[in-house]
C-alpha cells in the first residue's frame, strides 16, 4: 500500500515568516494524518525549515540541484550542501526549469543520479504542453521524459524516486486535469515503470499529480487509485489551504 505524499513547491515565493506560519498550522495536525508532507522552499530557507520540523514528521525538500558536486557554477547548489541543510527530497525536471532554464533530459538525468548518490530522494517531474495534448502526443512525450530521466539507474535507485505528473497546461492556470485524465496518465507512467524497473518496484513508486491542485479539487484527485499525492504550487503558499490539502491525503 503506497502512502499518500503531499509536497509544497513554493517556487520563488515564501519567506521566513511564512515558514513559521505554515509550521504553526501544520504541526498540530501531523499526528492525525498518515500523509507524508514535504515542504520545498527556496534554498535559503532550508536550514531554518530543517531545524523547525524536528520531531514533527514534516520532511524537507529542495527545488533544484546541480549535477556536479563543486566548482565554478555561480549561483548553483550542490547535493552535498543540500544534504547538510537537511534536504531529504529534491524536485528535478520541473517544467519551469526545462523551459525557462533550458534544462535537457540528460542534465535532469544526471541531477537525479547525483541526488541518489547523496541520499536525497528525487521528485522527477514530467508533463506535456497543451499543444502536445491537443495533437495527441502527450502519452509518448511523458513516457520519453520518464525513460530519459531514469535511464541507467538501477531498479533499487528507481525505487527511491517519486514521479510527479504535471501537465504544463495545468500549472498556475487554474485549469486542472480531471481526476480521470490524471489517473489515466498515472496508469501509463506506472506501466512504463514496470518495464523500466520491475513490476514490484513500479507498484511501490508514488506518483504525484501537480497542476492547480487546490482545496476544492484535492479530494477528488487524491481519491483516484493511481494518484498517490500532490505537488502543490500556488495553494501551498496559503497555510489553511495547504493544511486542508494535506488532510485530503489522509
Ligand atoms: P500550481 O499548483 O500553482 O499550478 O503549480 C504546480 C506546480 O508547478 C508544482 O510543482
Amino acid at each position: 500500500m503506497r502512502a499518500k505524499l503531499v509536497a509544497a513547491n513554493w517556487k520563488m515565493n515564501g519567506s521566513f515568516s511564512l515558514l513559521d506560519k505554515m509550521l504553526d498550522v501544520l504541526r498540530p495536525n501531523m499526528g492525525n494524518t498518515s500523509c507524508q508532507v514535504v515542504i520545498c522552499p527556496p534554498h535559503v530557507l532550508l536550514s531554518s525549515l530543517n531545524n523547525a520540523v524536528e520531531g514533527t514528521g514534516i520532511e524537507v525538500g529542495a527545488q533544484n540541484v546541480h549535477s556536479e558536486l563543486s566548482g565554478a557554477f555561480t549561483g548553483e547548489t550542490s547535493a552535498i550542501l543540500l544534504k547538510e541543510c537537511g534536504a531529504q527530497w529534491c524536485i528535478v525536471g520541473h517544467s519551469e526549469r526545462r523551459m525557462l532554464f533550458d534544462e535537457s533530459d540528460e542534465f535532469i538525468r544526471s541531477k537525479t543520479e547525483t541526488l541518489l548518490n547523496h541520499g536525497i530522494r528525487p521528485i522527477l517531474c514530467v508533463g506535456e504542453s497543451l499543444e502536445q495534448r491537443d495533437s495527441g502526443t502527450h502519452e509518448e512525450v511523458v513516457v520519453a521524459q520518464l525513460r530519459k530521466g531514469l535511464s541507467g539507474l538501477t531498479a533499487e535507485d528507481q525505487s527511491r524516486c517519486v514521479v510527479a505528473y504535471e501537465p504544463i497546461w495545468a500549472i498556475g492556470t487554474g485549469k486542472t486535469a480531471t481526476p480521470e485524465q490524471a489517473n489515466s496518465m498515472h496508469t501509463i507512467i506506472r506501466k512504463e515503470l514496470e518495464s523500466l524497473a520491475s513490476p514490484e518496484v513500479a507498484a511501490n513508486i508514488q506518483i504525484l499529480y501537480g497542476g492547480s491542485v487546490n482545496v476544492e479539487n484535492a479530494e477528488s484527485l487524491l481519491s483516484q487509485s493511481e494518484i498517490d499525492g500532490a505537488l502543490v504550487g500556488g495553494a501551498s503558499l496559503k497555510t489553511d489551504d495547504f493544511s486542508q490539502i494535506v488532510a485530503a491525503g489522509l
